[in-house]
């Protein structure tokens, strides 16, 4: 038998025991090892019942993710052992801890009885990997909780509390929280009271599923909403029909409709990209040069410099995972303006429900103002977030040298700023390092961590854990202008706004990018963002010497801003706004036209979807080729984090590393070339990067 699975006798009571550490994932050794455990069971008959019980800190998470994308996986093998373990003619009780996820909650519905301790979480995630629970989860769970829990947890994702697994019938009882041996401990007591009561298999695929609360047209309604809110994902359709199956067909009939749709989410490219992702994720967490078992700093009360918009929002964070924050601020009015915004904010999340009544006053508490930079020096971290400009934050880089205590970590939340010159003003480069937040601080889930040439590894592996408490997704970018995600955004606008001079409207650039799925285009996302804000960046950049010689790079932008055309705020940037409604603005035709007259670039009057997406997104490819290329980011992983956490990328294509590699980079090399010889090479606009080349001769991807 395989070590990863044994089955020991505990007095009568057969005890399958899954070590496969860290999660105890479904990999095909732990898959055989239960088919053998099962088999064992079946030939001793001196055993009266048997537990399912898994090792470490959690019960089995799911299938094995990694298993999914290779050419000989097949989901058969476990279906038929959990189909074995349903049929057993003895009682099956599974002992549950941890996460009981995918294919960990199917076996457990397999069992014929579930005990769980109380801290469980239970749910069927597979639609945030593209998939839907493959493993008779859709047929099962409907039999247990009833067709609209069901079809709910199925395509959210989200898994429920023990107690609400115990109050819809998905488990019989909830312990107290108790050590890994002590549930072991109780789940053979069930087992053997069970035996004395004579109670017997309780089969989930023999029971009928609930349909309370489903409406005759429920159905139809679950699928034309998956097929219009979704319609983008392989999964929510597919998961409506196989619950629909459960509800209408024997068990058996589901079981096929479930296989053969599973089959497809499994195949398609969309879940290909989401279960990419998730590996990046996890990935990311992995720095070179930070040893795996390096000792974090504590962090137990944080500075956060500025109470405007940013330091608000980043202040948000740390008090919504329980830790103190000491905002400072120059003058009271916008000290008090900055902590009456973040209490609004909280107010409404709790008036939508997403915080209990009693949260906005528990985590205001943890918020303290402060006119003082030197009320700073207790914390265990401090984070500027003033006025993005060098002379400033240079400043205040050298104040807090001054002022923080010796060991406390110094972070900025610069996103154009040259980060080493930062660390040099503090006097504590090993300490100062980038956090590069995205706006709404308190929402997005990206947190760009900018590793200076000095941080100290410990430094910087005690903010990427810290990223993670706080719930972001951490990728780590070295020092250069924009760092990973706004230097490849430079491209992506400087060919919106060629576009816009060639003849192409905000209307058209916007909805060629959101074709790709991408909530927003170029043009609306920038009026969102403030134009003035925009431009700025790019005067700022032209200062610093930073800008290509052509003059027409970037003008649309810096125009605006000399109209008075800020965007949304104004009522008027790229588009006129009705409200919040962007309407197409025939004066910003006119700006257009006679900027590309001033610059010398010649009108069309047709431009193609394909060719905005082409001249939009390539460069921005390419742009991250030479990012991979300089080590500015260490993984095409890391990049493609980047762009679904903080620039609404479509996590269905991965992020634009994945999605190069799934158009094919030679391909995406020929049509640089194109627009290189069509467009005229200005200022190395569409040179390859030396990486693509090389990856390109060598038939590697940026999967390799
Ligand atoms: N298959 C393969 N590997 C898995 C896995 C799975 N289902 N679930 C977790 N892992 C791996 C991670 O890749 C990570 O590996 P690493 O240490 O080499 O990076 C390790 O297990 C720990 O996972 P991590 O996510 O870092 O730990 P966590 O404690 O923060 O979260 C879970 C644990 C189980 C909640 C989380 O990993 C998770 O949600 N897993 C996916 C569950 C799922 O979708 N199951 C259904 C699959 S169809």
């Amino acid at each position: 038998m395989s070590n990863l699975v044994t089955l020991q006798a505990h007095s009568s009571i057969g005890v399958l025991r899954i070590a496969s550490p860290p999660v105890n994932a479904l990999s095909r050794g732990v898959v055989q090892g239960i088919r053998e455990a099962v088999d064992q069971f079946e030939a001793d008959r001196s055993l009266q019942a048997l537990v399912v019980h898994a090792d470490g800190r959690t019960f089995v998470a799911g299938g094995d993710i990694s298993e999914f994308s290779k050419p000989d996986f097949e989901a058969k093998t476990y279906n038929a052992t959990l189909g074995r373990i349903e049929n057993l003619d003895r009682p099956v009780v599974a002992a549950l801890h941890g996460t009981v996820l995918g294919g960990g909650l199917e076996l457990a519905m397999a069992c014929h009885y579930r005990i769980a301790v109380r801290d469980t979480r239970l749910g069927l995630p597979e639609v945030l990997l593209g998939l839907l629970p493959g493993s008779l989860g859709t047929q099962r769970l409907p039999r247990l909780v009833g067709v609209r829990l069901a079809l709910d947890m199925m395509l959210s994702g989200k898994p429920i509390t023990a107690a609400k697994a115990l109050e819809c019938g998905l488990v019989d009882a909830v312990l107290e929280p108790m050590d890994n041996d002590a549930l072991l401990a109780a789940a053979v007591a069930h087992a053997q009271a069970l035996v004395k009561q004579g109670k017997g298999p309780r089969r989930t695929r023999e029971r009928m599923p609930s349909m309370e609360g489903v409406a005759p047209d429920f159905f139809a309604k679950a699928l034309e909403e998956a097929e219009t809110k979704k319609a983008a994902y392989p999964a929510p359709r597919r998961i409506v029909r196989c619950v629909q199956a459960a509800a209408t067909l024997p068990f058996e009939k589901g079981e096929a409709v479930e296989a053969e749709l599973f089959e497809e989410c499994r195949a398609s490219p969309q879940s290909v990209a989401m279960r990419h992702l998730f590996f990046a994720e996890r990935a990311a967490g992995k720095i070179p040069g930070v040893p795996s078992d390096f000792t974090p700093r504590a962090i137990r009360k944080v500075g956060v410099l500025g109470a405007g918009t940013m330091g608000g929002g980043i202040a948000m964070n740390f008090a919504n995972a329980g830790i103190p924050v000491t905002i400072v601020e120059t003058a009271a009015d916008a000290l008090e303006r900055g902590l009456g915004i973040v209490r609004k904010n909280y107010e409404a999340s709790a008036a939508k429900g997403k915080l209990r009544p009693e949260d906005p006053a528990k985590r205001m508490a943890l918020l303290t103002g402060s006119l003082d930079v030197a009320e700073l020096a207790d914390c265990d971290l401090v984070i500027e977030a003033v006025f993005e400009n060098m002379d400033i934050k240079k400043q205040v880089a050298k104040r807090l040298g001054e002022v923080c205590k010796p060991g406390a970590i110094i972070a900025t939340n610069t996103s154009t700023l040259d980060v080493n010159v930062l660390a040099d003003a503090s006097g504590r480069a090993g300490e100062f390092i980038g956090m590069h937040f995205f706006s709404p601080a308190n929402v997005m889930r990206l947190l760009e961590i900018v590793r200076g040439d000095r941080t100290d590894p410990q430094v910087l592996g005690t903010v990427v854990r810290l990223a993670r408490t706080i719930g972001k997704v951490p990728v780590v970018s070295g020092v250069c202008y924009g760092f990973i995600g706004n230097r490849m955004l430079e491209p992506y606008l400087r060919e919106s706004e060629f576009l816009m001079m060639e003849g192409a409207s905000p209307a058209q650039i916007d909805r060629a990018i959101q074709s790709l799925g991408l909530p927003m285009g170029p043009c609306r996302m920038l009026d969102l963002a403030g134009l003035d804000v925009a431009a700025k960046v790019v005067v700022e950049r032209g200062k610093a010497g930073g800008l290509p010689d052509d003059p027409s790079y970037r003008a649309v932008v810096q125009k605006m801003m000399e109209l008075g055309r800020f965007g949304q705020k104004t009522g008027a940037g790229y588009y006129r706004y009705e409200g919040r409604t962007p309407v197409p603005d025939p004066e910003v035709e006119r700006i257009c036209a006679a900027l590309a007259e001033q610059y010398g670039i010649a009108r069309r009057s047709e431009i193609s979807d394909q060719e905005i997406i082409e001249r939009c997104v390539y460069p921005l490819i390419n742009e991250g080729a030479k990012i991979l290329e300089e080590g500015i980011a260490y993984r095409p992983g890391d990049i493609d984090l980047v762009w679904v956490n903080g620039y609404g990328f479509p996590d269905f294509r991965g992020g634009p590393m994945h999605m190069a590699d799934t158009i094919g980079l030679d391909k995406i090399a020929d049509r640089l070339d194109h627009y290189a010889a069509e467009r005229g090479n200005r200022d190395g606009y569409w040179s390859r990067a030396t990486l693509l080349g090389e990856m390109i001769a060598s038939g590697r991807k940026f999967a390799d």
